[in-house]
């Protein structure tokens, strides 16, 4: 059992915070947003997460989990320190690393003998080296005593995927554990004795080389979503079918199904700046990384050759002025909340600027929409009951494939259409079977 504190209570942190206490040990959730805390203490979940409520109530029951915004405590009674703060991208596309170092140095004023530091945080190769100097800058600033205080490095990236986040977290497909020292490795073990006695893989690497394994995954399965969107597109140039080509490929072994499923291009909180980060990394090494480069250009393609698709559709150029279109699923991904870099901001945005009228529906995201689409939000209604949204629509889109519109009432959403033209961007439908339904059917690639 390891007492520990969690910085930052985002997606990451929270269900690392909650897990970990689930594992037995005692987790300290922290967060500078008062109102994330306040919610939590009220035991409410500021995020939708499957599952995740479940285990912050069993975890606080127990008195393993709790919440503060009181950082130099949390520090103080903990030996385990993880950094679970946000690295957005900065201007120049590198991580932003600003809350990291913010966090960093007031661990080492405020620390009390000796810690392990873990940076669960993605961040650039070099990360962790930089960490152990703005701590030793600061320990050094608080004099004598403090120097004495001993620490050590951690990189412990983090794979969890929101909507089955819980489930990662608890049965990981490995576990990264990068650090020089003995003891911090021995201490993070323990941390995850849980899974360490489940046999659940445990690499164990320096720290540079931890850093590179979380870019390099993330920024390969951005290449494989961007190489089958990019098949699609050609799929639909010669007739071939991309839902047989991409069943034939996955049951390749040496290829694998996930990730072979083509949509309006990859958004999310970790794709996009973790794929510009790694680009921007590998120009300023001198080894450009000229594929996941050209990965960020042809996801930026994809997103705008969707809107084309929608505008062409309903009769190109000129003809989304007061269109009526239901728009199903705004969340980047089903089950979450999260809009960051969803691709239905971008293609939602040039049908509105277009003049379209837009009813917008989804089970979770449209507290996030109403604020990450507010630049179009004259032309946004919100709706939560889809076959409302689609009543009089010229036609509906499917963006996001949350399980409701996985089984439509396919019958009755054509007699609520004015039109019955279906936009479906994640090929939840099949092209034969919806327009012997007697829609206008416009898949990805079929
Ligand atoms: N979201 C994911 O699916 C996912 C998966 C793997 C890795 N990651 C990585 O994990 C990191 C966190 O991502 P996230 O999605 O949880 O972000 P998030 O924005 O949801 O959460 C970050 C939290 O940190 C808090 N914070 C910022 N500065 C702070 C400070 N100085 N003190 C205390 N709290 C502070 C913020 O208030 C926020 O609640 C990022 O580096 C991300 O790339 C994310």
């Amino acid at each position: 059992m390891a007492k520990i504190a969690v910085i930052g209570t985002g997606y990451v942190g929270l269900v690392s915070g909650a897990c970990l206490a689930d594992f037995g040990n005692v987790v300290i959730c922290v967060d500078n947003n008062a109102d994330k805390i306040e919610t939590l203490k009220n035991g409410k979940i500021p995020i939708y997460e499957p599952g995740l409520d479940d285990v912050v109530n069993r975890t606080v029951e127990t008195g393993r989990l709790s919440f503060t915004t009181d950082m130099a405590e949390a520090i103080q009674k903990s030996d385990v320190i993880f950094i679970a703060v946000g690295t957005p991208p900065a201007e120049n596309g590198s991580a932003d690393l600003k809350y990291v170092e913010e966090v960093a140095r007031s661990i080492a004023r405020t620390m009390n003998g000796y810690k392990v530091v873990v940076n669960k945080s993605t961040v650039p190769i070099g990360t962790g080296k930089r960490v152990q100097e703005w701590i030793s800058e600061e320990l050094e600033n608080r004099g004598k005593e403090a120097n004495l205080y001993l620490f050590d490095i951690v990189s412990n990236p983090e794979f969890l995927r929101e909507g089955s986040a819980v489930r990662d977290f608890m049965h990981p497909d490995r576990v990264v554990i990068g650090t020089k020292s003995e003891k911090a490795r021995s201490i993070m073990k323990d941390v995850y004795r849980s899974l360490y006695i489940n046999e659940t893989p445990f690499i164990e690497t320096n720290i540079e080389t931890a850093e590179m394994i979380k870019y390099a995954s993330n920024s390969f399965l951005a290449v494989k979503i961007t190489f089958i969107n990019e098949v699609a597109n050609l799929c639909e140039k010669v007739g071939a079918d991309v839902q047989d080509v991409a069943k034939a490929m996955g049951r390749d072994g040496r290829i694998g199904g996930k990730f072979l499923h083509p949509g309006p291009g990859y958004g999310g909180s970790c794709f996009p700046k973790d794929t510009q980060a790694m680009a921007r990394i590998g120009r300023e090494a001198g080894m450009p990384l000229t594929i996941v480069e050209t990965t960020i250009q042809a996801n930026e393609s994809q997103k705008l050759r969707m809107f084309e698709k929608i505008e062409s559709g309903l009769g190109g150029m000129g003809h989304l002025t007061d269109k009526i279109i239901a728009v199903l699923g705004l969340s980047f991904k089903p089950n979450t909340d999260d809009m960051r870099e969803a691709p239905a901001i971008e293609i939602l945005t040039n049908i509105a600027r277009r003049g379209a009228i837009i009813r917008a529906c989804d089970p979770a995201a449209i507290d996030e929409a109403q604020w990450r689409l507010k630049r179009i939000k004259d032309a946004i209604t919100y709706y939560t009951d889809e076959y409302e949204a689609v009543k009089d629509a010229d036609a509906v889109i499917i963006m996001t494939e949350w399980n409701q519109y996985r089984n439509l009432d396919l019958d009755r959403i054509k007699s609520l259409l004015k039109t019955p033209i279906f936009f479906d961007l994640r090929n939840v439908y099949k092209r034969a079977d919806m327009e012997k339904k007697g829609f206008i059917y416009y898949g990805v690639g079929q």
